[in-house]
């Protein structure tokens, strides 16, 4: 197959913010999918997004398939922006529509969702302006995040706040810094875990990994903040996770946790890849935090590879299930 791939590049700018290209990929994840097609028999151009001659490329240069992680830049829609120009040009590509990749990234309206299909997520309220009177059903702690990021951008250790005085502080800074809403959710203490989904003909729901901070004393950060994510495995700044894969669940537990995954997937309308991020309370409930339609494919960093290593494929099987998945679709429609 002809196959281009669709991506932000992680750039190194020091004008911008720290945490700015956070979502973006870096150069080695993008040669590694490449070589993982290539290993497949495909046909490969690589694609960064951020020049904005997409459509006229797109017009001229035909290809089968767009193998898209492109996470877009700036605004609400920025993850459906490259699908909407795909859509419009009628070229098939890997991963969930413009549709679900925009009420994906917005956390508040997904939580809504999830309520309205039964599935248990934290309580929360959004605050547009940062005035707003709290919601007394909220219990403290509670946690302060931007509505529409991902990457933990924004979320800090100062973002668990425990009183009224540290709730409103956050939640202007948040309002400021992103220049979007904040979700207030009720913190979850608990399990981390993060389901992967791959549709490979039938949809399978891959090994659950768990994701144990009871080492990161030194800094104690006890769950996936930016910093985490960005310098993961640094025992210098005490941000060294741990991870087991398959998660240590009872079976009966377990079935809970794939079954709110599988869910949310679906609920959502996300398709051939997906990662529900997720939080076992006290009793044991499984909480859904958010879901990823565009999961880091980070070989060695991100992830959902290391649960499919757990399930036994290796990247370039990971890669090829993905595209596979897309074209049997393309041939359905
Ligand atoms: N309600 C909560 N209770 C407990 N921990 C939470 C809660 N919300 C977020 N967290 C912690 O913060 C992390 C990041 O939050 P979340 O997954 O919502 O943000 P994100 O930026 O979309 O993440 P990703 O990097 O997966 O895109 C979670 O993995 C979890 O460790
Ligand atoms: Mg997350």
């Amino acid at each position: 197959m002809k196959v281009a791939i669709t991506y932000n590049l992680k750039k190194k700018d020091t004008t911008k913010p720290a945490d700015y290209f956070s979502e973006c990929d870096s150069l080695d994840t993008i040669n590694n999918i490449t070589n993982a097609l290539k290993s497949k028999g495909h046909c490969v151009e690589a694609i960064d997004v951020e020049y904005p001659r997409l459509f006229s490329y797109f017009s001229k240069h035909r290809v089968d398939m767009v193998f898209n992680i492109a996470e877009g830049k700036v605004g609400k829609f920025r993850e459906s922006e490259v699908p909407a120009v795909l859509d419009y040009l009628k070229i098939p590509y890997t991963g969930s529509d413009t549709f679900s990749l925009a009420l994906a990234l917005n956390k508040a309206l997904t939580k809504k969702i999830l309520k309205a299909e039964g599935i248990p997520t934290p309580n929360f309220q959004l605050f547009v302006k940062g005035n707003e009177k709290l919601n007394p059903e909220l219990k403290f702690p509670l946690i302060v995040k931007p509505n529409c990021e991902g990457s933990a951008k924004g979320i800090n250790k100062n973002n668990v706040v425990h009183n009224k005085e540290e709730l409103f502080l956050r939640v202007k800074e948040i309002i400021g810094q992103y220049s979007q809403e904040a979700l207030v959710e009720e913190f979850i203490e608990g399990k981390e875990l993060t389901v992967g989904i791959l549709e490979n003909g039938k949809t399978r729901v891959l090994p659950i990994l768990e994701i144990d901070f009871a080492n990161c004393q030194k800094s104690g950060e006890y769950f996936y903040s930016w910093r985490m994510k960005e310098f993961q495995g640094n025992k210098e700044m005490g941000l060294e996770p741990s991870f087991f894969c398959p998660a240590r669940l009872d079976k009966e537990i377990e079935k809970k946790v794939i079954d709110v995954a599988l869910r949310t997937h679906r609920a959502l309308g996300c398709l051939d890849i997906s990662r529900t991020d997720i939080r076992l309370d006290k009793f044991n409930v499984p909480y859904v935090l958010e879901i990823n339609p565009l999961p880091g494919l980070d070989p060695k960093e991100s992830n959902f590879p290391i649960m499919a290593y757990a399930a036994g494929m290796k990247y370039e099987d990971l890669i090829e299930a993905i595209i596979l998945s897309a074209s049997e679709r393309t041939k359905l429609n």
